[in-house]
């Protein structure tokens, strides 16, 4: 094989490897975001955000499994020096994907994060992780990062910890934003869904709404 060939030869093996990587049928894009809007955003974010759980990279729309996603994400973002950001999740799919009636559940918000140093930021909803109850299908959770107008105080937000579900429904992401300044459309967002699996039931035996137990609660 000539100079000539091998080079047609590898220009085909980078393409069929591009296509491997982008051919995916789940392959996501910052567009697929459109269908949170207006509902959640009032336009697209500026930009993709990195969010991980562990090896597992979300790409707007990736499936985890409440098993998988115990732990906060770690979230990555083009931050600019000396700004604060607000980063969130939000559920709209409250019972279900079809029916929003007691969404948004905010699952975890953390004001004043400089840099990507989210851990250091100051955490006014705590991370309570995905617990899409049995036979209510795939719930989507939108990861936002907000900019900031400077340091915020967020006075009267209720501060709850990661076993409660209390003040959590009936969330909204936007009047959250407008209610303390922050920047919309957010600078960075990404998305991914879960499904009831196992250790959603464990979940609810330590989780509480309204001083019950979450698995006592009838649906
Ligand atoms: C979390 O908050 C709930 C509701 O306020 C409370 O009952 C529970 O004791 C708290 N749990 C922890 C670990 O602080």
């Amino acid at each position: 094989m000539g100079v000539g060939a091998a080079c047609v030869a590898l220009a085909a093996l980078a393409a069929l490897a591009a296509l491997g990587r982008a051919g995916r049928a789940d392959a996501g894009a910052l567009g697929d975001l459109a269908v949170f809007v207006p509902e959640v955003l009032p336009a697209l974010p500026g930009a993709a955000l990195d969010v991980s759980f562990g090896d597992l990279a979300v790409d707007f729309g990736t499936d985890v499994s409440p098993t998988d996603a115990q732990r906060a994400p770690a979230l990555a973002w083009d931050a600019q020096d000396a700004a604060l950001y607000t980063v969130a999740i939000t559920n709209p799919d409250i019972p279900t994907i079809e029916q929003h009636i007691y969404g948004e559940l905010v699952h975890w918000l953390v004001g004043n994060v400089a840099g990507n140093d989210v851990s250091a930021g100051d955490p006014v909803w705590e991370y309570l992780s995905p617990g899409p109850p049995k036979e209510t299908g795939t719930h989507r959770y939108v990861v936002l990062v907000l900019k900031q107008p400077g340091r915020l105080t967020f006075d009267g937000e209720p501060r709850n910890n990661a076993t409660t579900l209390d003040d959590r429904f009936h969330f909204s992401l936007q009047k959250f934003a407008e209610k303390h300044g922050l920047e919309l459309p957010p600078v960075a967002g990404n998305f991914f869904q879960s499904t009831w699996d196992p250790t959603v039931d464990k979940l609810a035996q330590v989780r509480t709404f309204k001083g019950q137990v979450v698995a006592t609660l009838k649906p």
